[in-house]
């Protein structure tokens, strides 16, 4: 009798680990490793509506509500405003870049103000949500203020006119938190072209722009080249002494737009151990005109650089309050676990993503690239 009862017992026992493994092996979903890792996105316009809208007087700005159907922010009133706190929460965005961007007609003009105003009005948005905003500069300061439930905000510019081609305020920019600049913006600059002129390249990237990306590398200052053009994606990558990114670009054999990264410069870019952080804005993911861009688009984005060039390369930098146009079923900053549960439930022909794969993805190789660029500065002014 006693047999039988601890028999019985014994294959209880079994069946309830058997089914609690079974259940959670069943259970897991992509957007679990969110929880493991913090998501990192490489560029939100955030900053640029609210000079837009509210000429960065933030008195009257809910950031902490739903703002998707509001009167000023919602999708209907304004398709290129896409973020709140809420969904950023929902969306289990763990860092994110807040862009510092002055539009090219501010060059030769008042760049520079307009780029110290921005950097000054994301400062201040960090400000007003202490318990859920936080400033990082240093690469290891990510990952413990999102442990500790704030979203690691750090600041970016776009566009090399802000610099109005002078090194002491690029280091002033460093100084004031700055840790990446992309080189231009949709204009040349006097010394990197833009994506824009590709077809007619007309300085690439010239000495002085040169002495503009190894001065980003001596101050730690991670090179961005989203929006130039290939000749100087390729001259940067030449030149360079640290990682660089892209932190919102996707696949040009895709979608043939010359702000994608041309294969040859993914080749590059995996041996500079930079990253891609693919951009989700519908006109560079699918450039097929007779259908909408979906989430599957994206997906095949990011399949197609992490098939070219591996897996340790490739982010997230979707773009957001910057497009006016996104993918069905990512339509806002609430929709990344979607993106990450579609991936892990790969397709035939589609590659495996484990759930380090994912993770890197999400944040790891971001980090990784973010280190290795302040290593790369330590070496630099250690050397000289
Ligand atoms: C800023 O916005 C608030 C509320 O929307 C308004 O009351 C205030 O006058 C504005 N401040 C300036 C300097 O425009
Ligand atoms: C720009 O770079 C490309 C590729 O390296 C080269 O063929 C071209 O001659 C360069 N143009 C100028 C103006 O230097
Ligand atoms: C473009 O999309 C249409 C509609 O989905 C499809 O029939 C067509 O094959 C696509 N063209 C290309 C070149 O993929
Ligand atoms: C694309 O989406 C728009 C807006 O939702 C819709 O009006 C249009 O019919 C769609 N186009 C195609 C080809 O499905
Ligand atoms: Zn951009």
């Amino acid at each position: 009798m006693v047999y039988i009862n601890v028999a019985v017992c014994l294959s209880v026992l079994l069946l309830m680990i058997g089914l609690s493994v079974g259940l959670s092996v069943n259970t897991f979903k992509g957007r679990d490793v969110l929880n493991s890792v913090p998501l990192i996105d490489g560029h939100n316009d955030l900053p640029e509506n609210l000079y837009e809208k509210l000429s960065n007087n933030l008195s009257g700005f809910h950031f902490e509500d739903d703002l998707s159907n509001d009167d000023a922010w919602g999708r209907t009133a304004c398709p290129v405003c896409h973020t709140d706190l809420h969904r950023l929460i929902a969306g289990k965005v763990g860092g994110q870049f807040w862009v510092a961007y002055t539009g090219c007609e501010s060059q030769y003009k008042d760049a520079v103000q307009r780029t110290l105003r921005q950097i000054d009005v994301i400062k201040r948005l960090i400000d007003r949500y202490p318990t859920n905003l936080q400033l990082v500069t240093v690469a290891a300061d990510i990952e413990t203020t999102w442990r500790n439930g704030r979203i690691a905000s750090m600041i970016g510019i776009e566009g090399g006119q802000s610099l109005e081609s002078s090194l002491a305020v690029l280091r002033l920019y460093y100084e004031l938190g700055v840790r990446y600049m992309t080189l231009t913006h949709t204009c040349n600059t006097p010394w990197a072209d833009a994506s824009s002129v590709n077809d007619g390249s007309v300085y690439n990237l010239t000495e002085f722009g040169k002495k503009i990306v190894l001065e980003m590398n001596r101050i730690g200052m991670m090179v961005d080249l989203a929006h130039v053009s290939h000749n100087v994606m390729r001259d940067v990558l030449a030149v360079t002494r640290a990682p660089i990114i892209f932190s919102h670009s996707s696949a040009f054999s895709i979608c043939q737009n010359y702000r994608n990264v041309p294969d040859d410069v993914l080749h590059s870019v995996k041996e500079n151990k930079g990253i891609v952080m693919v951009n989700f804005y519908s006109g560079f993911v699918n450039c097929n005109s007779s259908r909408n861009a979906t989430l599957q688009d994206v997906v095949d984005h990011i399949n197609y650089i992490r098939n070219l060039i591996g897996v340790d390369y490739v982010g997230i930098g979707a773009d957001y309050d910057g497009v006016n146009s996104l993918p069905v079923g990512l339509e806002d900053v609430s929709k990344y676990p979607d993106l990450f549960d579609r991936l892990y439930d790969s397709r035939e022909g589609e590659p495996t993503w484990t759930k380090e794969d994912l993770e890197k993805l999400a944040g790891r190789n971001f980090i990784r690239v973010f280190q290795m660029v302040e290593t790369a500065s330590i070496k630099i002014i250690e050397d000289r």
